[in-house]
């Protein structure tokens, strides 16, 4: 059993081997697992996120990483296995009772009204009203300032909050996301696969904004199917095959060449190294031929900056 010290946000020393705690985990999943029926999509998967840092999921299209967030974004509940938020057991039945908790999702397709102003759609379904009931109205003046604040606060800079939000870059929209999500309290980020459809500047962008949520404390879970993506940003490393956890290792313990093949399986490798070879400065050839990953990795003390 590998005993690491990790050091959160606010400076509690908490250890991650203790099964009787959740080691100041906002979210912890104990042996969860999710079956459609007769498809099993998910089983036996353990997750903890804590506050101040980057969870990333990874795994292949199938693997489960949609079927995860769903459960713990209250769109699905759990068939087997534990579910806590704050130490305790909760089964949620609709996305608002996870918000509730802090539990924020930002969904690849993003739900934005693309019409809408930015501003707008930053206060899409929580709008700002002043006046008396009944007959409050929105404040618009304040919503366009909180957002032109709120977007600045996160360093994301537009030049008119006024535009339709369907004008921005499919990065700027992950961006006002998860701004949105910081301001209105979220503890946990959940981002299902926010760079998948981007190109490699604006997925930089996104990752900048991933790691600055996480400067705020927050917990993110960074879904993705790209191990550069996910060690760019990522403090904890999961990875999903065919709906079971098949690597759960923090970074200190995983190499990226080790996620990377964890990620594509020995055979799939060689496409991806193509791929990479691409995507941006790794020596592929300094990419290890597949390798014995089932042996243990020895516990290392784990820091982050
Ligand atoms: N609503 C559903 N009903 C039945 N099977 C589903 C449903 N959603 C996902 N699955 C199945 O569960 C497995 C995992 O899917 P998913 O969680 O979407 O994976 P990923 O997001 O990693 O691509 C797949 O085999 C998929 O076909
Ligand atoms: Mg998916």
């Amino acid at each position: 059993m590998t005993s690491t010290n990790e050091t959160g946000t606010h400076g509690a020393i908490v250890t991650d081997d203790a099964p009787e705690s959740t080691g100041g985990a906002i979210v912890e999943l104990r042996g969860a697992g999710k079956s459609y029926g007769n498809i099993r999509a998910l089983h036996g998967v353990d997750l903890k996120v804590h506050p101040g840092r980057v969870s990333c999921v990874l795994g292949d299209n199938g693997a489960g990483k949609s079927t995860l967030i769903k459960i713990i974004s209250g769109l699905h509940q759990h068939t087997e296995g534990d579910f806590l938020v704050d130490g305790d057991p909760v089964r949620f039945s609709t996305p608002r009772e996870a918000l509730d908790k802090g539990i924020a999702t930002v969904y690849q397709d993003l739900a934005v009204v693309p019409l809408m102003p930015v501003w707008r759609n930053f206060f899409l379904g929580s709008e700002m009203t002043k006046g008396p009931w009944p007959v409050r109205r929105l404040d618009i003046e304040a919503m366009k300032k909180t957002a032109d604040t709120e977007l600045r606060n996160m360093g994301i800079v537009l030049d008119d909050l006024e535009q339709p939000i369907g004008t921005l870059s499919g990065g700027q929209r992950q961006c006002v996301a998860i701004a949105r999500a910081v301001y209105f309290g979220a503890r946990v980020l959940i981002l299902d696969e926010p760079t998948a459809a981007l190109g490699v500047k604006q997925s930089g962008v996104v990752l900048k904004y991933i790691a600055a949520a996480r400067e705020k404390g927050l917990g993110v879970i960074f879904i993705t199917h790209n191990p550069h993506h996910a060690y760019m940003v990522g403090d904890h490393f999961s990875v999903l095959r065919l709906g079971t956890m098949e690597l759960s290792a923090s970074r200190a313990e995983v190499s990226l060449e080790e996620l990377t093949n964890h990620m594509a399986g020995g055979a799939e490798l060689a496409a991806l190294k193509h791929e990479l070879s691409q995507v941006s400065g790794v020596d592929v050839e300094e990419l290890p031929e597949e390798k014995d990953l089932t042996a243990p990795v020895a516990s290392a003390p784990e820091g982050k900056a």
